[in-house]
């Protein structure tokens, strides 16, 4: 079957809102494929690109699996094949001919993770966002080493090194909470109390509830040596919480949005605050605000995602081959790309409680 030349996409448009509209397929530069996307899922960004960051014109949507149907002139990623069913992100709502809330949506060959037949699409669909960042978090600025997965799961024993990973019932947190568990690390995580029974089934080993004031305090007393926290939301004083929870030799929180400047001065020269970013790992420079992404930094960035992508070469792949990733629990909605402004609406108002909205674009 050839490739048609026009599809639909959910664009931006004035006044900050997109709507679906007929635009050309994207043309491939040579590292590239091109994915015949078959489901979405809707992250915070997707709403913050259309609401605050984006101009019209720009392609929206980051998380996507879809069949590879068409190759650059030269794909570096020699596993990859026509007809491959792969996962992973796109920057969507910066670039013209970039998004994933499309019927087609171009990638680089090695920033995506062939996903395996056991593996449905509405869970796949939402590795890329929440599963990249939570590894990057966790192995890449908080440097907990990466085991071999190949022969499994890591044992957590009882002395093994803990992390915090507060509100670990978000996109994010889901994924944390199982990586750092199959690694072999103890999991402290923060929930409200009616998601705490499906953390434990992920792999926390120790909850609480982050409503309760007293959380910190209890954590640092429960924990002294605890020095590594995911901060998971960020704001309206997460990262103050965080910082208060670590044990009594300091150490580090990784944060996913500003470094919090009541939280930098809390603990200062004893606890470090570190900010990451997913999109380094797409290794294409770019401006976020003020911060300059340059060359360099992304492109180290996506190498060292490349060990968790990279095709069937990468610890997604083998780790979900192996039966043992779940990722987010899902919740599956209705018409296509024409209901993810409805969708986006739901998350902006705050309503997702542990639940990744899904989308179906194509069979
Ligand atoms: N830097 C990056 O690369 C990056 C990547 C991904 C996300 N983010 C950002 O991270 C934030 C979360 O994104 P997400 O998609 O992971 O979240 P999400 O799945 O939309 O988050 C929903 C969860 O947030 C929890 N929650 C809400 N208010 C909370 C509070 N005050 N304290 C603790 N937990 C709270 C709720 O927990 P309960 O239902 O248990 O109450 C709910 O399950 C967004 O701001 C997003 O833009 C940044």
């Amino acid at each position: 079957m050839s490739l048609p030349s026009k599809m639909k996409a959910l664009v931006t448009v004035e006044d900050h809102q997109a709507t679906v509209q007929e635009v050309d397929v994207p043309t491939l530069d040579a590292d590239e494929i091109l994915v015949r996307t078959l489901a979405v899922t809707i992250n915070p960004t997707d709403w913050k690109h259309v609401a605050f960051i984006s101009g019209p014109g720009n392609r929206v949507g980051c998380d996507f699996v879809g069949v590879v149907e068409q190759l650059g002139s030269s794909v570096r990623n020699s596993s990859l094949q026509k007809g491959d069913r792969v996962a992973g992100f796109v920057h969507g709502g910066k670039e013209p001919e970039r998004g994933s809330f499309a019927e087609y949506l171009k990638t680089d060959s090695k920033i995506v993770a062939k996903i395996p037949d056991n593996v449905d699409d509405l869970t796949a669909a939402a590795l890329g966002i929440g599963g990249e960042t939570a590894v990057q978090a966790l192995f890449h600025r908080l440097n907990l080493p990466v085991p071999d997965f190949s022969n499994g799961a890591v044992p957590v024993k009882d002395d093994a090194q803990e992390v915090l990973i507060w509100s670990g019932s978000t996109t994010v947190g889901q994924w944390a909470i199982q990586l750092a568990h199959l690694a072999g690390y103890k999991v402290i995580t923060t929930a409200s109390p009616k998601n705490h029974d499906l953390l434990k089934s992920l792999g926390a080993d120790d909850l609480f509830d982050y409503r309760d004031e007293s959380t910190p305090e209890k954590i640092s007393s429960k924990y002294p040596k605890l020095s590594k926290a995911l901060d998971c939301i960020s704001e309206n004083g997460t990262q103050q919480l965080c910082v208060k929870s670590l044990g009594q030799g300091g150490g580090e929180v990784v944060v996913l949005l500003k470094p919090d400047k009541e939280a930098i001065e809390l603990r200062k020269g004893e606890v470090k605050i570190i900010h990451t970013l997913a999109y380094t790992a797409l290794g294409r420079p770019f401006n976020y605000g003020k911060a300059v992404y340059d060359q360099a930094t992304v492109e180290a960035d996506s190498k060292k995602m490349q060990e968790w992508l990279n095709g069937d070469k990468g610890h997604f792949y083998t780790l979900f081959k192996q039966g043992l990733l779940k990722g987010n629990r899902t919740k599956e909605m209705q018409g296509g790309l024409e209901g993810i402004n409805e969708g986006m609406k739901y998350l902006q108002e705050g309503k997702a409680s542990a639940e990744k909205l899904t989308y179906r674009i194509s069979s």
